[in-house]
């Protein structure tokens, strides 16, 4: 007998349990928004959604990373309609004009002396978030009383391979998924070590669960596997041609994970080829989107997107939509995950669905009971929502 799913089917399509991790979750959460390379002069910022906040990264005239929530201390109006970009000297909200400092302070408004005559800026000041950095990294985090160094600290130790700052190294285009299923699923079938030899025995061909491992590490879980048993993933040339790149600090070191999962929205992924984080964003119940960026050494394109499955040139997006061939037959193994992942959506939601029971081993399906371990006390989630 495996392990008790603890979560009901409802967590994955029901308003009300998106709802409730509106309230206990992503508040409090940590999520990817960049690399301090992002942010070279004074002015550059980067908009960032977790959960339902949307955080601008900002760096200061003095040189410092601060982030703070994307609205407007008047009327609420959304001040940075652009990803990224320089806001110049100050950001100013596009409706009454307020204009704040690049550290967030409210520096002046229209017509102040008809309008608010006794008006107290010095409580106007944008919302503060939380930021942190971590291996050129950065994080924000909705409450600004958030404490970076308790969320990263159990994988500050763990073996990092790549150096994103080296000089042959080159960031290529980001990607955008919009997949049919709840955030839950994606980050469960990312964890899911039992499923890699069997869904994907056409592109990674494996590891079986004997031969790969997930660490846990805090909230976080870090992915291992026996070389042997990804046959299709580190094909030699590469292996042998990544040694030369600054990319790979050591191509051929053992000890560096294939995944880290970053509870709860954060996925990275260093290959000897390339290293990507993606970042979750639930849109609704049943629908996610990734955000990817990635990173390749200087034998890699940097801008493949016609060749993934599903991409529109149009919108710049991924969805399973646009797909014009059969999903497993695309060679390509997020193409697959994607498939499965908003089949398990469908099945979910069809009335009399159960879930059974997980299997057991830290290279199968113990990661998805962790991770609900992780949700229950983060989310203080009542007894009821076991099984
Ligand atoms: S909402 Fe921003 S100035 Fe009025
Ligand atoms: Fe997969």
């Amino acid at each position: 007998m495996g392990e008790a799913f603890r979560l009901k089917p409802d967590a994955y399509f029901d308003p009300d349990w998106l709802k409730l991790e509106q309230q206990q979750l992503f508040p409090d959460t940590w999520c990817f928004a960049g690399t301090v390379k992002d942010f070279a002069a004074p002015g550059d910022y980067r908009v960032v959604d977790v959960g339902w906040s949307s955080l601008a990264v900002i760096l200061g005239k003095d040189g410092t990373l601060a982030a703070v929530h994307n609205f407007c201390r008047h009327r609420g109006a959304a001040l940075f309609d652009k990803a990224s970009g320089n806001a110049g000297s100050t950001i100013v909200c596009p409706y009454h004009r307020w204009t704040y400092g690049l550290d967030g302070a409210l520096r002046g408004l229209p017509d102040r002396q008809s309008c608010f005559a006794d008006l107290d800026r010095a409580n106007l000041s944008l919302k503060p978030a939380a930021i942190g950095v971590f291996r050129e990294f950065v994080f924000v985090n909705p409450n600004a009383a958030a404490r970076f160094e308790d969320w990263i600290a159990p994988v500050a130790d763990k073996a990092w391979p790549h150096d994103l700052f080296a000089s042959d190294v080159k960031e290529a285009v980001p990607l955008i998924y919009d997949v049919k299923c709840n955030w839950k699923i994606f980050a469960e079938n990312a964890v899911d070590g039992y499923h890699l030899a069997y869904l994907h025995e056409q592109t990674l061909g494996g590891p079986t669960p004997d031969k790969n491992v997930w660490e846990r590490a805090g909230d976080h879980m870090v992915w291992y596997a026996n070389e042997d048993g990804i046959r299709h993933r580190l094909p030699k040339k590469i292996r042998d041609e990544a040694g030369s790149s600054g990319l790979i600090k050591s191509a051929s070191a053992t000890g560096y994970g294939g995944v880290y999962f970053l509870f709860p929205l954060t996925l990275v992924v260093p290959t000897p080829f390339g290293l990507s984080v993606t970042s979750m964003k639930p849109l609704a119940p049943d629908r996610t989107r990734l955000d990817v960026r990635q990173w390749v050494g200087p034998w890699q394109a940097t801008d493949e997107r016609k060749y993934i499955p599903g991409y529109d040139k149009t919108t710049g997006i991924i969805s399973s939509e646009n797909w014009t061939q059969p999903p497993l037959e695309t060679g390509d193994f997020q193409t697959e995950d994607i498939w499965i992942c908003e089949k398990v959506q469908r099945g979910l939601e069809m009335p009399g669905f159960e879930f059974g029971p997980l299997s057991r081993g830290p290279g199968a399906e113990d990661p998805i009971r962790w991770f609900h371990e992780s949700l229950h006390r983060t989310m203080k989630l009542a007894q009821q929502q076991d099984v």
